[in-house]
């Protein structure tokens, strides 16, 4: 049987806070917008997000988007492209305001402005001092944040598909994108939703780690989409620890705790941030404050009968404090640890936070893939946006709530290109006769298939192994291995049987093709990975411990055909002020 078939001006896939934010642009604008969600929209990812969102608002002390910007040049380990960075930086106020004028709910200081909180490696006046930059709610920004743009984009007719999952991209005989094929996953009935622009706005792919602070439905979707569809996967190698996750659950305690004046201690009581990193202690970047963890746990001065954690103490706040400022975090400590954080230190641990890398694009947030005579080319009508993409601002180490701003950010920016290119007044194109027969195939080999293993099994295989061979020290030959397993693992991806198929719930067939998802994510990461020979913001080397700027200095692209490398240049050109070079990173 045919799919249906639906046609839209702009298909958007993911509902968190890029994708949110994009569909508001494009709706407000007047163009005919679906946006497909795996979840109800306020339950995407983004609603985690805990302290804040950066923006140079200065209310707390002078700030500025420059400082802003060498902070996040610094942060990424210079793999950063500094003209996204600096279009970023610059955009931020605006982007926050707005998000205030559409009734974000900030915490306010006694003049009314926005309440900015410390975050790791925010600095003043070029590294100088640390600045208050975080703009926050509580320590539910991302919840008051995804909530606010939902509520504007229902306000602005905006079509929701709640529950659909995307399955792949339809691309013509030119390589256009013209839409995508979906799935109702209520149902299990196939669509094809033809679109002049589509975007991806998938989220993340934390879910390919054992250990992480992502939603179950982070399974990166997206990247299995564009991988499948021919298009590269840049920068995979890097992927951020979250000093603080809760130890043995995974939960997210924010890095707001140590702005608020939280701090780190190792089994003999130490605050053992002020050997790491003298200046900034607690609030050095996430890449430098996980590593200090590990090397504390590996030394044996981890606390609990295991020595595997170690404690986050904020008692000395004071109770009033934490319920004010850290509310959700008391809860999560009681619920998820058994702690009363007003009373004792939280057990934490180096957790999978977020992924740098993703479906590489301009900063117009348009998709780039390279041609056959080697030349970087857009890959007309498709965008990515938000966790899902490289734009590249984050480069090799994201700084702490640089992810809510690159939502809003690059989401509101992509909606405007969108809605300003000729692609989308013009009429929908022809689809190729065969655009959904990839899709159906995926589908009916889950059901025919009649030998195999339970999903779940294959999932945790590669978790495990994503885990123990890509963490947060790597050496060559634990990275060669993991290259191997994760290859043995993927022909175990395709022989997953779905159990008595006469009693087969729509979730099973949703978490099989979600680990076709998850191995290529996995792939692109392993094989990153075990090719940079050097140590760079989140990738930590122990055979190659320095980082060499001579080589290694360029993007990583991951090509699925062949699981083959290609580089491209970092762009350390910004728009209108001189370079920041490459200098060493101590804090
Ligand atoms: O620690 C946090 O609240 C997380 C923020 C972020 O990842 O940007």
């Amino acid at each position: 049987m045919q799919p249906n078939q639906r046609k839209f001006d702009v298909v958007v896939v993911g509902a968190g806070g890029s994708g949110l934010r994009c569909a508001l642009q494009l709706a407000r604008a007047g163009l005919d917008v679906a946006v497909l969600s795996k979840v109800f929209p306020t339950r995407s990812h983004t609603v985690a997000a805990q302290g804040g969102i950066s923006a140079s608002l200065g209310n707390m002390s002078e700030d500025n988007w420059y400082w802003h910007m060498f902070d996040t040049v610094k942060g990424s380990d210079y793999l950063g492209d500094q003209d996204a960075i600096e279009f970023m930086c610059r955009e931020a106020p605006s982007a926050v305001y707005e998000l205030e004028h559409m009734g974000m709910p900030f915490d306010r200081n006694p003049d009314g402005t926005i309440y900015q909180r410390p975050f790791g490696g925010h600095t003043a006046n070029l590294g100088e001092k640390p600045v208050q930059r975080a703009c926050a709610a509580a320590d539910r920004t991302g919840h008051a944040l995804l909530h606010t743009l939902y509520q504007q984009n229902v306000a602005a007719r905006t079509r929701f598909f709640v529950e659909w999952m995307a399955l792949d991209l339809i691309r013509g005989a030119d390589g256009d994108v013209l839409g995508v094929v979906a799935m109702d996953m209520e149902t299990g009935e196939v669509s094809v939703l033809q679109a002049k622009a589509t975007v991806l706005a998938t989220g993340g792919a934390g879910r390919i780690f054992a250990a992480s602070t992502n939603a179950y439905i982070n399974t990166g979707d997206g990247l299995g989409m564009a991988a499948r569809a021919g298009i590269p996967l840049q920068d995979m190698e890097f992927w951020q620890f979250h000093p603080t996750g809760v130890a043995g659950a995974g939960v997210l305690i924010t890095e707001g705790v140590r702005g608020e004046g939280g701090i780190l201690l190792n089994s003999e009581g130490e605050r053992f941030m002020e050997r790491y990193a003298p200046t900034y202690k607690d609030l050095a970047p996430r890449d430098f404050v996980s590593r200090a963890m590990d090397q504390e746990i590996k030394e044996g001065r981890g606390v609990g009968p295991h020595k595997d954690h170690v404690l986050l103490k904020l008692d000395h706040l004071g109770a009033e404090t934490i319920h004010k400022r850290l509310p959700s975090i008391a809860e999560i400590a009681r619920k998820f640890a058994n702690v009363d954080c007003t009373k004792e230190p939280i057990p934490v641990v180096p957790t999978i936070h977020y992924q740098m890398g993703g479906v590489p694009t301009n900063i117009h947030s348009q998709v780039l893939t390279v041609g056959a005579d080697g030349a970087e080319q857009v890959v007309h009508g498709l965008y990515a946006i938000g966790e899902c993409s490289c734009v590249s601002v984050h480069g090799a180490n994201r700084l702490g709530t640089n992810s809510l701003l690159d939502l809003v950010v690059f989401g509101r920016s992509a909606g405007r290109h969108i809605a300003d290119n000729e692609i989308v007044r013009a009429p929908h194109r022809q689809l190729p006769a065969d655009c959904a027969d990839a899709s159906l195939a995926r589908l009916a080999r889950l059901e025919s298939s009649s030998s195999g293993e339970a999903i779940q099994d294959v999932a945790q295989a590669i978790r495990t192994t994503m885990q123990k061979h890509c963490g947060v020290f790597r050496t060559s030959d634990l990275m060669h291995e993991g290259v191997e397993q994760i290859a043995e693992i993927e022909k175990r991806v395709h022989s997953i049987h779905l159990k008595d198929k006469s009693k087969v719930f729509n979730t099973a067939r949703v978490e099989a093709l979600e680990v076709e998802n998850l191995i290529e994510t996995a792939k692109a990461t392993m094989v990153s990975a075990d090719a940079r020979q050097e140590s760079r913001g989140a990738h930590s080397h122990r055979d190659h411990p320095d980082r060499d700027d001579a080589n290694w200095l360029k993007h990583t692209l991951w090509f699925r055909d062949g699981s083959r490398l290609a580089y491209r240049a970092v762009q350390m050109k910004p728009l209108s002020v001189d370079t920041f070079p490459p200098k060493a990173r101590t804090f």
